[in-house]
Protein backbone atom coordinates (compact mmCIF):
# COMPACT_ATOMS: atom_id res chain seq x y z
CA UNK A 1 0.00 0.00 0.00
CA UNK A 2 1.52 3.34 -1.00
CA UNK A 3 -1.34 5.99 0.34
CA UNK A 4 1.02 7.92 -2.18
CA UNK A 5 -1.67 10.85 -4.37
CA UNK A 6 -2.25 8.74 -7.51
CA UNK A 7 -0.06 10.90 -10.15
CA UNK A 8 -3.15 11.71 -12.16
CA UNK A 9 -5.34 12.76 -9.50
CA UNK A 10 -5.53 16.89 -8.55
CA UNK A 11 -6.81 18.11 -5.34
CA UNK A 12 -10.25 19.44 -6.27
CA UNK A 13 -10.51 23.40 -5.70
CA UNK A 14 -13.87 23.73 -3.80
CA UNK A 15 -13.84 20.14 -2.74
CA UNK A 16 -14.80 18.61 0.34
CA UNK A 17 -12.78 18.10 3.05
CA UNK A 18 -14.72 15.45 5.10
CA UNK A 19 -16.38 12.43 3.49
CA UNK A 20 -18.27 9.49 4.34
CA UNK A 21 -18.99 6.16 2.68
CA UNK A 22 -21.43 3.69 2.65
CA UNK A 23 -19.85 1.12 0.72
CA UNK A 24 -22.87 -1.13 -0.37
CA UNK A 25 -23.12 -3.57 -3.01
CA UNK A 26 -20.39 -6.07 -2.34
CA UNK A 27 -22.82 -9.00 -1.98
CA UNK A 28 -24.75 -8.33 -5.33
CA UNK A 29 -21.01 -7.77 -7.39
CA UNK A 30 -20.04 -11.51 -5.47
CA UNK A 31 -23.40 -12.99 -6.58
CA UNK A 32 -23.14 -11.15 -10.21
CA UNK A 33 -19.98 -13.55 -10.36
CA UNK A 34 -21.75 -16.55 -9.02
CA UNK A 35 -19.49 -16.07 -5.85
CA UNK A 36 -20.36 -16.50 -2.10
CA UNK A 37 -21.06 -13.01 -0.24
CA UNK A 38 -17.64 -12.59 1.50
CA UNK A 39 -15.50 -12.72 -1.85
CA UNK A 40 -17.26 -9.35 -2.26
CA UNK A 41 -16.62 -8.10 0.84
CA UNK A 42 -12.49 -8.64 0.32
CA UNK A 43 -12.61 -7.19 -2.97
CA UNK A 44 -14.72 -4.31 -0.70
CA UNK A 45 -11.50 -4.30 0.90
CA UNK A 46 -9.06 -3.90 -1.89
CA UNK A 47 -10.95 -1.04 -2.84
CA UNK A 48 -10.62 1.09 0.71
CA UNK A 49 -7.45 0.87 0.33
CA UNK A 50 -7.45 2.58 -3.00
CA UNK A 51 -9.69 5.34 -1.71
CA UNK A 52 -7.84 5.96 1.02
CA UNK A 53 -4.51 6.45 -0.88
CA UNK A 54 -6.29 8.44 -3.32
CA UNK A 55 -7.43 11.11 -0.48
CA UNK A 56 -4.02 13.01 0.23
CA UNK A 57 -4.34 13.80 -3.50
CA UNK A 58 -7.76 14.93 -3.88
CA UNK A 59 -7.32 17.16 -0.85
CA UNK A 60 -9.72 15.12 1.51
CA UNK A 61 -8.26 15.52 5.12
CA UNK A 62 -10.95 12.75 6.55
CA UNK A 63 -12.61 9.62 5.33
CA UNK A 64 -15.37 7.68 7.37
CA UNK A 65 -16.29 4.84 6.01
CA UNK A 66 -19.13 2.45 7.27
CA UNK A 67 -17.71 -0.88 7.51
CA UNK A 68 -20.79 -2.79 9.60
CA UNK A 69 -23.48 -1.17 11.25
CA UNK A 70 -25.83 -2.17 14.50
CA UNK A 71 -27.92 -4.00 11.80
CA UNK A 72 -25.52 -5.61 10.14
CA UNK A 73 -25.40 -8.84 13.41
CA UNK A 74 -28.95 -9.84 11.49
CA UNK A 75 -26.91 -11.35 9.00
CA UNK A 76 -25.91 -14.89 8.58
CA UNK A 77 -23.39 -16.73 10.58
CA UNK A 78 -20.86 -17.12 8.33
CA UNK A 79 -21.07 -13.57 7.07
CA UNK A 80 -20.69 -12.08 10.40
CA UNK A 81 -17.86 -14.02 11.80
CA UNK A 82 -16.02 -13.81 8.01
CA UNK A 83 -16.91 -9.76 8.37
CA UNK A 84 -15.19 -9.71 11.68
CA UNK A 85 -12.05 -12.08 10.57
CA UNK A 86 -11.83 -9.80 7.69
CA UNK A 87 -11.27 -6.69 9.63
CA UNK A 88 -8.94 -8.10 12.07
CA UNK A 89 -6.89 -9.30 9.23
CA UNK A 90 -7.23 -6.05 7.93
CA UNK A 91 -6.43 -3.55 10.35
CA UNK A 92 -3.23 -6.45 11.50
CA UNK A 93 -2.36 -5.78 7.31
CA UNK A 94 -2.50 -2.26 7.20
CA UNK A 95 -1.54 -0.85 10.74
CA UNK A 96 2.45 -0.45 9.99
CA UNK A 97 1.51 0.75 6.21
CA UNK A 98 -0.87 3.68 8.18
CA UNK A 99 2.41 4.74 10.20
CA UNK A 100 4.78 4.81 7.44
CA UNK A 101 1.96 6.90 5.36
CA UNK A 102 0.93 9.02 8.08
CA UNK A 103 -2.87 7.87 8.42
CA UNK A 104 -4.45 8.44 11.77
CA UNK A 105 -6.75 5.77 12.47
CA UNK A 106 -10.16 6.04 14.39
CA UNK A 107 -12.83 3.78 15.27
CA UNK A 108 -16.77 4.53 16.09
CA UNK A 109 -19.56 2.63 16.79
CA UNK A 110 -20.35 0.26 20.25
CA UNK A 111 -16.95 -1.89 20.66
CA UNK A 112 -18.80 -3.83 23.81
CA UNK A 113 -20.55 -6.65 21.52
CA UNK A 114 -17.15 -6.82 19.54
CA UNK A 115 -14.87 -9.75 19.81
CA UNK A 116 -11.70 -9.08 22.17
CA UNK A 117 -9.18 -9.54 20.01
CA UNK A 118 -10.53 -7.30 17.06
CA UNK A 119 -10.90 -4.85 20.20
CA UNK A 120 -7.56 -4.98 21.26
CA UNK A 121 -6.14 -4.74 17.56
CA UNK A 122 -8.94 -1.74 17.33
CA UNK A 123 -6.88 -0.03 20.17
CA UNK A 124 -3.70 -1.06 19.02
CA UNK A 125 -4.02 0.36 15.64
CA UNK A 126 -5.11 4.12 17.23
CA UNK A 127 -2.48 4.07 19.68
CA UNK A 128 0.02 3.69 17.30
CA UNK A 129 -1.52 6.38 14.32
CA UNK A 130 -2.30 8.51 17.69
CA UNK A 131 0.45 11.07 16.01
CA UNK A 132 0.15 10.57 12.20
CA UNK A 133 -0.95 14.36 11.11
CA UNK A 134 -1.95 12.72 7.36
CA UNK A 135 -5.34 11.71 6.05
CA UNK A 136 -7.98 11.08 9.10
CA UNK A 137 -9.43 7.75 8.55
CA UNK A 138 -12.63 6.76 10.87
CA UNK A 139 -13.83 3.78 10.10
CA UNK A 140 -17.40 2.82 11.75
CA UNK A 141 -17.68 -0.84 13.10
CA UNK A 142 -21.25 -1.69 15.14
CA UNK A 143 -21.68 1.87 14.35
CA UNK A 144 -25.92 3.10 14.47
CA UNK A 145 -26.39 6.80 14.12
CA UNK A 146 -29.50 6.18 16.69
CA UNK A 147 -26.88 4.25 18.81
CA UNK A 148 -24.53 6.53 18.83
CA UNK A 149 -26.82 9.46 20.17
CA UNK A 150 -28.47 6.94 22.66
CA UNK A 151 -24.93 6.04 23.94
CA UNK A 152 -24.05 9.63 24.11
CA UNK A 153 -27.25 10.65 25.80
CA UNK A 154 -26.65 8.01 28.60
CA UNK A 155 -22.99 9.83 29.39
CA UNK A 156 -24.37 13.38 29.28
CA UNK A 157 -27.31 11.93 32.00
CA UNK A 158 -24.69 10.42 34.05
CA UNK A 159 -22.87 14.05 34.05
CA UNK A 160 -25.81 15.91 35.07
CA UNK A 161 -26.84 13.26 37.49
CA UNK A 162 -23.67 13.74 38.85
CA UNK A 163 -23.36 17.55 38.84
CA UNK A 164 -20.53 17.78 36.09
CA UNK A 165 -23.18 19.54 33.43
CA UNK A 166 -26.23 21.80 34.38
CA UNK A 167 -29.21 20.92 32.27
CA UNK A 168 -29.66 24.40 30.86
CA UNK A 169 -25.94 24.16 29.56
CA UNK A 170 -27.05 21.35 27.39
CA UNK A 171 -27.32 23.02 23.60
CA UNK A 172 -26.03 22.32 20.17
CA UNK A 173 -22.98 22.52 20.92
CA UNK A 174 -22.84 20.13 24.37
CA UNK A 175 -24.44 17.38 23.14
CA UNK A 176 -21.82 16.78 19.50
CA UNK A 177 -18.87 16.42 22.32
CA UNK A 178 -20.76 12.86 23.72
CA UNK A 179 -20.87 11.76 20.14
CA UNK A 180 -18.17 9.10 18.94
CA UNK A 181 -17.58 11.29 16.67
CA UNK A 182 -16.44 14.11 18.99
CA UNK A 183 -12.85 15.30 17.17
CA UNK A 184 -13.74 15.17 13.62
CA UNK A 185 -15.68 18.01 11.95
CA UNK A 186 -19.04 16.71 10.45
CA UNK A 187 -18.84 15.05 6.88
CA UNK A 188 -19.24 17.50 3.65
CA UNK A 189 -20.16 15.04 1.73
CA UNK A 190 -21.98 11.80 1.98
CA UNK A 191 -21.37 8.87 -0.76
CA UNK A 192 -23.37 6.12 -1.10
CA UNK A 193 -22.56 3.51 -3.32
CA UNK A 194 -24.82 0.77 -4.75
CA UNK A 195 -27.67 2.48 -6.71
CA UNK A 196 -30.03 2.77 -2.62
CA UNK A 197 -30.85 6.31 -2.30
CA UNK A 198 -30.78 6.18 1.75
CA UNK A 199 -29.06 6.51 4.68
CA UNK A 200 -29.43 3.44 6.93
CA UNK A 201 -28.69 5.32 10.02
CA UNK A 202 -25.28 6.15 9.05
CA UNK A 203 -23.68 10.04 10.92
CA UNK A 204 -27.75 10.79 11.44
CA UNK A 205 -26.49 13.64 13.74
CA UNK A 206 -23.19 15.00 12.00
CA UNK A 207 -24.82 15.03 8.15
CA UNK A 208 -27.41 17.14 8.66
CA UNK A 209 -26.05 19.46 6.43
CA UNK A 210 -24.45 16.92 4.22
CA UNK A 211 -24.14 16.98 0.66
CA UNK A 212 -25.02 13.76 -0.84
CA UNK A 213 -24.62 11.58 -3.72
CA UNK A 214 -26.37 8.15 -4.63
CA UNK A 215 -23.66 6.09 -7.32
CA UNK A 216 -24.90 3.39 -8.71
CA UNK A 217 -21.57 1.46 -9.17
CA UNK A 218 -21.65 -1.10 -6.89
CA UNK A 219 -18.80 -0.94 -3.81
CA UNK A 220 -16.23 -3.73 -5.78
CA UNK A 221 -16.09 -1.33 -8.72
CA UNK A 222 -16.07 2.29 -6.79
CA UNK A 223 -12.64 3.02 -7.97
CA UNK A 224 -10.10 6.77 -7.20
CA UNK A 225 -11.03 8.00 -10.67
CA UNK A 226 -15.38 7.56 -9.93
CA UNK A 227 -14.45 9.57 -6.85
CA UNK A 228 -12.78 12.12 -8.07
CA UNK A 229 -15.28 12.68 -10.36
CA UNK A 230 -18.06 12.44 -7.60
CA UNK A 231 -15.54 15.38 -6.00
CA UNK A 232 -15.65 16.82 -8.57
CA UNK A 233 -19.24 17.16 -8.81
CA UNK A 234 -19.29 18.08 -5.14
CA UNK A 235 -16.94 21.27 -5.86
CA UNK A 236 -19.93 22.81 -8.56
CA UNK A 237 -22.75 23.05 -5.44
CA UNK A 238 -23.38 25.78 -3.49
CA UNK A 239 -23.91 25.11 -0.14
CA UNK A 240 -26.15 27.19 1.96
CA UNK A 241 -26.42 25.66 5.21
CA UNK A 242 -30.08 27.02 5.68
CA UNK A 243 -29.18 30.78 4.39
CA UNK A 244 -30.20 32.10 0.67
CA UNK A 245 -28.19 33.01 -2.57
CA UNK A 246 -25.29 35.68 -1.54
C1 LIG B 1 -22.60 -3.56 2.30
O1 LIG B 1 -22.71 -4.32 1.12
C2 LIG B 1 -21.30 -3.76 2.87
C3 LIG B 1 -21.04 -4.17 4.12
C4 LIG B 1 -22.07 -4.48 5.13
C5 LIG B 1 -19.66 -4.38 4.57
C6 LIG B 1 -18.70 -3.32 4.17
C7 LIG B 1 -17.39 -3.92 4.27
C8 LIG B 1 -16.38 -3.78 3.40
C9 LIG B 1 -16.35 -2.87 2.25
C10 LIG B 1 -15.23 -4.65 3.62
C11 LIG B 1 -14.00 -4.11 4.09
C12 LIG B 1 -13.96 -2.99 5.03
C13 LIG B 1 -12.87 -2.73 5.74
C14 LIG B 1 -12.80 -1.54 6.59
C15 LIG B 1 -11.70 -3.61 5.68
P1 LIG B 1 -23.78 -5.48 1.08
O2 LIG B 1 -23.10 -6.72 1.50
O3 LIG B 1 -24.99 -5.12 1.89
O4 LIG B 1 -24.12 -5.55 -0.44
P2 LIG B 1 -25.53 -5.93 -1.08
O5 LIG B 1 -26.47 -4.79 -0.77
O6 LIG B 1 -25.22 -6.02 -2.54
O7 LIG B 1 -25.96 -7.23 -0.49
Amino acid sequence: MTYAPAAKEQPVSDGPRHVAIIMDGNGRWAQARGRPRLFGHHAGARRVREIVEACPGLGVDYLTIFAFSTENWKRTQTEVAGLMSLFRRYIMKEMQEFVRYNVRVRFIGDRLRLEVKLRALMDEAEAMTRDCSGLNLTIAINYGGRDEVARATKRLAVDVAEGRLKPEDVDLETLPRYLDTCVLPDPDLVIRTSGEARISNFLLWQSAYAEYEFIDTLWPDFSARIFSEVLMQYGARERRFGTVRA
